[in-house]
């Protein structure tokens, strides 16, 4: 019988996405540029279900029904534009092009509507969950063309993570908009990582508290309104202990954090569009930090690597405080990520329902915690939500934790402790809720030596100041 879909690309991510398609039910045609990949699937897994392993992409595609539908799970790029160059000329129209890996949307909407000309449809879909998500369940945000969804959908959400009955997959929208979703998914995976990684510096290095014992206080935060994969495996990371060394491997391990390139990508198009996504973009730029060895070295060196920071105050109420800090920093960055799928929607010409990605990043992916159902019933409620932090439950939940919130920032300032994500989540909210903000003399400053002109609060148009004159406004 002919395949229902087919993967090319068998490392990890694709072999494991494959065995879920098969798994579900699904005949899958597989491939990898060389067989030895597709061998060991078929020999290790091939009882799971129903595969049709191909030499050559030609087997491949014949081995389908029409309209195909081949996934590529190849790395993002150069790799992925070579399938797709050796893959289009096979098909026929009609037929679908999934790419499944973490490519830029950009790239999305060039080869959608490159291969758009040729009649095929190409589907960008943001796939998150890592190894294990793409096994047993991933979230799945797919874009591309409205009838492409139709073929798709029903077999992406069968295989797709499951919450309340209800799949972790939806049509994103066109062309790149699962990519930029997916995209906006990763930098809010890098603010979280960060909040969560500060967290843990502050109760280790103001609080005192061994690793062991930060990772018990995480197990606890696990079964509160932080709720979320990452919570629960920083408690698996922080309790682990070194078999070599006999030290907590969090110790061990280089302090260093590397990037593949999607938070970067977040806070690049953030810019572009003008959106202030400071957790995302204090996440990233901590991670270069992280990185400048020679630079953290020469600074140290000048200036001391400071006190050991530990204070005889309150640990109980410091882990409180901590806990509530990290919430209202996260409800920040996930607003911030928010604001921008809506910028680029209203930019691209998507029709993002906002609180559909909130659903299908309830379970499957790196970022699934328990607070985005919150997320959903906010936009459930008030689809056009000025910013997430207005929604009464997460106004409630911020406005509680504001006084902790600062004593976190306090005490992590005054402690020498780097907490860029508290603190730049604090300052947004800051700005946002000013009643004046200094942007005032921004443009006063601008207006006198460039001339850029300035609004004033009780007239409308644009005014200048006659500065090296007589000091007088005229109207621009
Ligand atoms: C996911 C993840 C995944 C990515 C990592 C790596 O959603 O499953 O986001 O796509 O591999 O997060 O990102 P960095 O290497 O840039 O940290």
């Amino acid at each position: 019988a002919p395949a229902r879909i087919a993967v090319t690309g068998l490392a990890v991510m694709g072999s494991n996405l494959a065995r879920n398609l098969a798994r579900h039910g699904f005949r899958v045609a597989v491939h990898n540029r060389t067989s030895a990949r597709t061998e060991a699937l078929i020999a290790e897994h091939g009882h799971e279900g129903d595969f049709a392993p191909a030499e050559t992409l030609e087997e491949l595609v014949a081995s389908l029904r029409t309209p195909r539908q081949i996934i590529i799970m190849v790395k993002a790029g150069a790799p992925t534009d070579a399938v797709i160059d050796e893959l289009a000329p096979l098909l026929e129209p009609g037929d679908m092009v999934i790419d499944g890996g973490n490519a830029h949307y950009a790239d999305t909407r060039r080869r959608e509507a490159a291969l758009k000309e040729a009649g095929l449809h190409f589907v960008g879909a943001g796939i998150s969950g890592g190894e294990e998500g793409a096994l047993n369940g991933p979230s799945i945000m797919p874009g591309g063309s409205e009838e492409s969804y139709r073929h798709l959908g029903p077999v992406l959400e069968s295989i797709a993570a499951q919450v309340d009955g209800v799949p972790c997959c939806v049509h994103v929208g066109p062309d790149g908009a699962g990519h930029f979703v997916k995209m906006v998914h990763n930098g809010i995976e890098y603010a979280d990582m960060q909040l969560i990684a500060e967290a843990y510096d502050l109760l280790r290095r103001v609080g005192g508290l061994a690793p062991a014992e930060i990772a018990e206080v995480f197990r606890g935060w696990n079964t509160g309104d932080l709720e979320s994969y990452l919570v629960e495996i920083t408690a698996e990371v922080l309790g682990h202990v070194d078999a070599g060394s006999g030290a907590a491997l969090v110790d061990v391990i280089a302090d260093e954090a590397e990037q593949k390139g999607t938070g970067r990508w977040t806070v690049q198009e953030a810019l572009e569009l003008g959106v202030p996504v400071t957790g995302i973009a204090e996440a990233v730029f901590a991670r270069s930090l992280s990185g400048r060895v020679g630079q953290r070295e020469a600074v140290r060196r000048a200036f001391g690597a400071g006190e050991p920071a530990v204070s005889d105050q309150d640990v109980e109420q410091l882990v409180d405080d901590v806990r509530q800090a990290l919430y209202a920093s996260k409800v920040v960055a996930y607003a911030q990520g928010f604001d921008q799928m809506r910028a680029a929607g209203a930019e691209y010409g998507w029709d993002l329902d906002l609180g559909a990605m909130a659903t299908i990043w309830r379970g499957g992916c790196i970022i699934r915690a328990r607070f985005l159902d919150r997320i959903r019933e906010a936009y459930d409620k008030e689809p056009a939500l000025a910013s997430l932090l207005v929604d009464d439950y997460f106004r409630d939940a911020v406005a509680n934790a504001e006084a902790a919130w600062r004593r976190v920032v306090v005490k992590a300032v005054s402690a020498g402790v780097p907490a860029p994500g508290f603190v730049s989540a604090l300052a947004y909210y800051d700005g946002l809720r000013s009643e004046r903000l200094p942007a005032s003399l921004v443009q006063g400053l601008r207006d006198f030596f460039g001339a850029h002109t300035y609004r004033r609060t009780d007239r409308e148009g644009s005014f200048h100041t006659l500065w090296s004159g007589d000091r007088s406004q005229v109207g621009a």
